[in-house]
């Protein structure tokens, strides 16, 4: 059995992951509307993809609220990531992402996990740090037995994210895009990392 504990706040030297409220959820969507950022992440039905009022603000608070009035529930695991002032452009905290833990399949002890980041600022380990802290947190303290997961082999940062979190690489498989906005074969590098080779690397970093 896990730990059904929620999402806690995690603390981290640059950023604090927080459960989800509605205060940051506009600022996430803009973020998600970028197409960089939603091409291999969003999976909202493709029916929606070239209806421009499906997107709007007006349209999606409420999928966004829906979201909001669950992140408190025991079992849902999922952050907003938000930079500590000393570290933003405004020089007061920001939210610049969001990281997340899904079911993967009827064992809710295997878990896949997800992230994206404001491009604003990408490329500084902000995603690296968010999700080392996210694992950390699901293997030590809701005690899950593995993470199954994987991401477009072609979408570098994320792959380099599993490979320096000492996920091991299961495989490569060819599906049809399950993304809103790309359309065609993809292929996908699949990443496993077990609760023995969590515990095992955290030893060895020693
Ligand atoms: C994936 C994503 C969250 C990474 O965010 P990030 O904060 O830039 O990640 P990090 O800074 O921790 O970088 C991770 C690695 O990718 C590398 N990287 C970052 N941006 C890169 C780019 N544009 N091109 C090549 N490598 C890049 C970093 O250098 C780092 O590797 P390194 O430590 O070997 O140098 C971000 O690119 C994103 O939001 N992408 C769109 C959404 C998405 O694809 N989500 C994942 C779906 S599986």
């Amino acid at each position: 059995m896990i730990n059904l504990i929620g999402s806690q706040t995690i603390e981290t030297d640059r950023l604090i992951l927080r459960s989800s409220k509605m205060k940051e959820q506009k600022r996430l969507w803009e973020i998600l509307m970028v197409p960089e950022v939603n091409k291999w992440y969003l999976t909202s039905a493709k029916k929606y993809a070239n209806n421009l009022k499906h997107w709007t603000w007006e349209n999606q608070e409420k999928f966004y609220k829906a979201k909001v009035d669950n992140a408190d529930n025991n079992d849902i695991f999922g952050w907003s990531v938000f930079l500590k002032s000393e570290y933003t452009n405004s020089g007061n905290e920001e939210v610049i992402g969001q990281v997340t833990v899904q079911e993967n399949g009827s064992d809710i002890a295997i878990r896949d996990v997800g992230w994206y980041m404001d491009p604003i600022y990408q490329g500084k380990g902000y995603a690296t740090e968010a999700a080392k802290a996210m694992i950390d947190y699901m293997f030590k303290k809701v005690e899950i037995d593995k993470i199954s997961s994987g991401a477009v082999k072609d979408n570098i940062p994320s792959c380099k994210i599993f490979e320096k979190l000492g996920f091991t690489k299961i495989g490569e498989i060819e599906e049809d895009s399950p993304y809103t906005f790309y359309n065609g074969i993809l292929t996908f590098s699949k990443y496993e990392l077990t609760r023995e080779d969590f515990f095992k690397n955290e030893n060895n970093r020693i």
